[in-house]
Order: C-alpha cells, then structure tokens, then sequence
C-alpha cells in the first residue's frame, strides 16, 4: 500500500442533514483513524450536476477527448485515490441519480475504460449503501446480488478494479419496513428516545465494520 494512502469518499445525497451525509463523515472519520488522507467529496455541496452534457459525452473516435474542466477536476481527484468509497441512499435497488450521473459523466471512455492498460487498476473500491429495507425483508437478497452485478461487476470491474465490494446498511429509516412476497410494506413503530439513538450508533458501527472488514483494518481496542 502507498505510504501515504488517500481516500475518496464520495457522498451522495440530497440534503446535508441526511444520515447518507452523516454515515460519509462516520467512514471518512475512520478512513482517518486508520492513516488516510481523506477528500471528502459531497456531490450535492459541490454542486455537481449529475445530468451528461455532450462535452463530457464519449467520443468513441478518440478516446483522448479532452473532457469538460469540471469532469477532468473529477477524474484528477478518482485518479489520486488509493480507495474509493461511494455513500449513498439505495434507490430502486440501485444509486440515487447524483450518484449514477458521476459515474455517466466522470468515469468515461479513455479514461475510466477503453485503454488496454485501465488506469484505474489497482484501486480498491467499497460501495456502501443505506438500503430502508431490514435485512430480513424479503427482496434483501436479491437487491444484495442485483447490487453487486451492478455495481461491483458492471463499474468497478468493468473499469479494472478487481478488488471491489458492495456493503448495504440496512434499516436506516428510523422504524422498521419490510415487504412480504405479495408486497405488502409494512411500517413498525418509529424509534423515539434511547432506542432511537442505539439504533443509529448501532448502523455506525455496521458502516465501520463493513469499511475494517474490506480494508483490513484492525479493530479500535475496546475496553
Ligand atoms: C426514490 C426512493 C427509492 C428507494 N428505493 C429503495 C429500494 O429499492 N430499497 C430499499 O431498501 N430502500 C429504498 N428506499 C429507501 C432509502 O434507501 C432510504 O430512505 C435511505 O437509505 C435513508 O437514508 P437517508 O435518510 O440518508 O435518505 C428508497 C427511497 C427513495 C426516496
């Protein structure tokens, strides 16, 4: 590993106050602890318009194009990174448009695929996804495998990161949802008070597993 590795946390929501938001700070915080410099890109606060533009779009002619300003600012930045860790909101069992418009529109042909040497091989990257679904629901394992060919196969493999997975936290609404295999969603009571807040330490701790578990970090000491 590069002595002085650098991260890419790549948050990916709407609104700042989000626990998608918060869950970003939780991983770059232990990305941290555990010797990585951090950039911490929140695609909402940087204004980062998630819709193609026909600057950015592939010219299949010339995989040399030269790409929008903001787009290479973009490329220079995944570039950089020794692991990229995209944080979003699991929407229709797949990233939120911001997010899918970063990849459409960043990890483009020349750059990201398309060149018989990727340049982006060698960097590991971790998908983490905060799904309102518990993992009991019964869609649970097949939007974990939909994710997954997605996600780790159709972008990160296809753009030569071998070494990629995808984490769901699931139950991140604060009351607990399932569907049943007629479809039915059903709503738990909302979590209030202490029970409230052990359920969100709960899912920070999950986030910092899944990041110890694929990085290899070593576990904070507990007392
Ligand atoms: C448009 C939309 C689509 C969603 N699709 C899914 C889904 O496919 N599976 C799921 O478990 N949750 C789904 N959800 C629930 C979100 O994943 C959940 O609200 C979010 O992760 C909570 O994090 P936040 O408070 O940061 O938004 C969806 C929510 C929205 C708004």
């Amino acid at each position: 590993m590069n002595a002085n590795p650098t991260a890419l946390v790549v948050v990916s929501h709407h609104r700042a106050d989000s626990l998608t938001a918060h869950v970003g700070d939780v991983v770059a915080a232990r990305l941290k602890e555990a010797g990585y410099g951090i950039d911490l890109l929140d695609l909402r606060a940087e204004g980062f318009d998630p819709r193609m533009t026909e600057a950015d779009q592939p010219d299949w002619g010339d995989r040399d194009k030269e790409y929008s300003p903001e787009v290479r600012a973009h490329m220079a930045r995944v570039l950089a990174a020794d692991v990229i860790v995209p944080v979003f909101p699991i929407y229709w069992n797949s990233v939120p448009a911001l997010l899918k418009g970063w990849i459409d529109r960043v990890w483009n042909y020349g750059f990201a695929y398309g060149r018989s040497k990727p340049r982006l091989a060698g960097k590991r990257m971790l998908w983490l996804g905060l799904a309102g679904a518990g993992d009991g629901d019964e869609f649970a394992a097949w939007m974990a495998e939909t994710l997954d060919r997605v996600l780790r196969e159709g972008i990160s493999f296809y753009n030569g990161i071998t070494d990629s997975a995808v984490a769901v936290l699931h139950d991140a609404e604060g009351e607990p949802q399932t569907v049943d295999a007629e479809g039915n969603l059903t709503l738990g009571e909302p979590l209030t008070g202490d029970a409230r807040a052990a359920h969100y330490d709960a899912l920070d701790r999950r986030a910092e597993t899944h990041l110890e578990r694929f990085l290899g970090l070593q576990a904070p000491q507990t007392l």
